[in-house]
């Protein structure tokens, strides 16, 4: 069995594109504690002895910056490059089309812009697949939770669910990579887009495991997400990750 470990980069970042760390890079290109966010998620599943190969999807007009940052930061020959695609669901499933993988492999997807993932997360992940065939990452709630309607006058409270039984979905999220590859074909031929891959397994029927995640395993979105990952890199050592 080997891991192959795909990380969707080719968002736009758009939800970026204010305050002061405003930049012509999409977010997973910028910069965290001199490194680009990307280098960083790479490291991580670089350093977990299990993962045979890493595919980046990238936009065609950042696949230059990309394979320079790689090879800058010594992966060359242990990343490939795909052509991401206009939907996250798009990007994942170019990388998927590309891996070399036997049906019983497992295929981790993360988002490039999850850099604080940490190594023994990632190895709780592939134990979990290993046992159920299908795993994410998630967050336990700590709010109490609200389903709502928009209305013109603004979101008005339908139901409270119980927060015991929500969790918010993180990545990594691993699978067999034949599952993956079926659910993927299914969803394509429906017409489904997911905005996570459990989605795309949920639907075809099979029962996704939770590995707990941590709220330092934050995904870079908007201003301010910068500091707080400069923050938890500065302050947490890996064990408290
Ligand atoms: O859009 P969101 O912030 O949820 O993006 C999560 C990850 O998916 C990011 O790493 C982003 O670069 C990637 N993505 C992609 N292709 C898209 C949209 C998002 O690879 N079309």
């Amino acid at each position: 069995m080997r891991v192959f470990v795909i990380l969707p980069a080719a968002g736009l970042g758009t939800r970026m594109a204010v305050g002061h760390h405003a930049s012509s890079a999409p977010k997973q290109f910028l910069e965290l504690a001199g490194v680009p966010i990307l280098i960083h998620s790479l490291r991580v599943f670089a350093q977990v002895p299990q993962v045979a190969a890493m595919y980046v999807s990238v936009r065609d007009n950042e696949r230059e910056r990309v394979e320079s940052q790689v090879a800058e930061h010594g992966f060359s020959g242990k990343v490939s490059i795909v052509t991401g695609g206009d939907t996250r669901q798009e990007s994942v499933a170019n990388a998927l089309n590309a891996l070399p993988c036997a049906d019983d492999d497992i295929v981790l997807v993360h988002d490039a812009v999850r850099p604080l993932i940490d190594p023994a997360t990632i190895t709780r992940t592939i134990e979990a697949v290993e046992k159920h065939s299908a795993a994410i990452v998630g967050l336990p709630a700590v709010d109490t939770i609200k389903q709502v309607e928009r209305t013109a006058d603004g979101a008005i409270i339908t139901a409270t669910i119980p927060r015991e039984y929500i969790v918010q979905a993180q990545t990594p999220q691993g699978f067999c990579c034949g599952l993956l590859k079926r659910a993927f074909a299914e969803a394509t031929a429906d017409g489904f887009v997911g905005t996570d891959e459990a989605s795309i397994v949920e639907r075809a029927g099979v029962l996704v495991a939770v590995v707990p995640g941590s709220p330092t395993n934050l995904k870079i979105t908007q201003p301010g997400d910068l500091d707080l990952a400069e923050f938890y890199l500065n302050h947490l050592t890996a064990s408290h990750r």
